[in-house]
């Protein structure tokens, strides 16, 4: 058997980790893998390269994608595809491993659909939110890398008494903000599922301000909140309360880097394997992911963008900070 797979949508720090498991899973039994480079563009451009054990050796440990990650405008159009799926015929393609969001998973459940070339799923980003799983590849460690940088505008926050809204990633869910914010021990954070959270952050800040001069304060911002840009909540918050002072930052992609942590390792792996393990048992069409610690598969076209809000008791903690100023 002979398996291509590739990494799509942007990369999610563990996407090395699956890769590893999917290749030294295809050597045990007797497949070969092909890696196609930079997502659905390497089918359509036919792109790939073999990717043999000793080149995914101690690859686990190191954070991107080494076939290169891409989202595919072209993939959306039924030529390309078509003309991907060429590609896969020429090369022996039998099936694909497909690492990514939901918008990569819809790629893969039309490109089965439409050639019959099984696809199998594999949850890649650091959003944290899709459906058929509880945990996708690379929050963790992105979580991990909000919490550290969090960590160390506070003591600068602290040596100068300064308010910061810290703005992490999460196109248009806030996993990442609530889940920092709580392990931060923020004092207050806006996500994209909570409505009208200003006016209640402004009146809270309203009862504390006699304390709040010359205090740390972490405000943690979803990029996904829509409601009030961050630029807008900082002029805010200036014009509001002038005796603070108040700056910002952007975590941006550094939150996409680094060596992933072993939860982030574990579920790559696990799933890398189980993918291959699926295939040669002949199922397809299915996104895998584990909840409840069990590995379970969903239909590649029920994993949608998962809508769920993050647990309020994360949003509770992650605003508890403010209470320190209760004078
Ligand atoms: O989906 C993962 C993600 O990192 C989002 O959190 C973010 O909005 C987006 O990708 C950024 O994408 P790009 O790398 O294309 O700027």
């Amino acid at each position: 058997m002979k398996i291509g797979v590739l990494c799509s949508g942007g990369d999610a720090p563990g996407m090395n980790a699956a890769l590893r498991a999917v290749v030294l899973t295809a050597a045990e039994w007797g497949a070969q893998v092909e890696g196609i480079l930079f997502g659905f563009d390497g089918l359509i451009d036919n792109q790939t390269a073999p990717l043999l054990p000793e080149a995914v050796s101690g690859l686990a440990r190191h954070g991107g994608a080494f076939i290169g990650s891409a989202r595919s405008p072209r993939f959306l159009e039924k030529d390309f595809r078509q003309q991907a799926a060429e590609h896969c015929r020429r090369k022996g393609l039998e099936a694909l491993v497909v690492i990514g969001g939901d918008g990569s998973y819809r790629g893969a459940a039309v490109f089965e659909e439409e050639t019959g070339i099984p696809c199998v799923g594999l949850p890649g980003t650091i959003d944290n939110d899709l459906e058929g799983t509880e945990y996708t590849i690379g929050f963790q460690t992105a979580v991990q890398t909000a919490l550290e940088a969090v960590d160390k505008v506070m003591d600068t926050a602290e040596s100068h008494g300064r308010v910061f809204v810290v703005e992490v990633m999460g196109r248009d869910a806030g996993h990442i903000a609530a889940n920092t914010a709580a392990a931060a021990g923020a004092h207050a954070v806006l996500i994209p599922e909570v409505p009208h959270q200003v006016p209640a952050l402004l009146e809270s800040f309203k009862r504390y301000q006699g304390a709040m001069r010359r205090r740390p304060i972490i405000i943690i911002y979803s990029e996904g909140e829509s409601e009030v840009g961050r630029e807008d909540l900082v002029r805010n918050l200036r014009t509001s309360f002038p005796q603070l002072d108040v700056r910002s930052l952007v975590l941006g992609h550094l939150q996409r880097g680094g060596p992933p942590v072993a939860a982030d390792r574990i579920l790559a792996a696990r799933l890398g394997r189980n993918a291959v393990l699926a295939l040669s048992r002949g199922l397809s069409g299915m996104g895998l992911g584990i909840r409840q610690g069990q590995l379970v598969h969903t239909p590649l076209a029920q994993c949608k963008k998962r809508q769920l809000p993050p647990e309020s008791y994360l949003l509770e903690l992650g605003s508890l900070g403010l209470h320190e100023w209760k004078s």
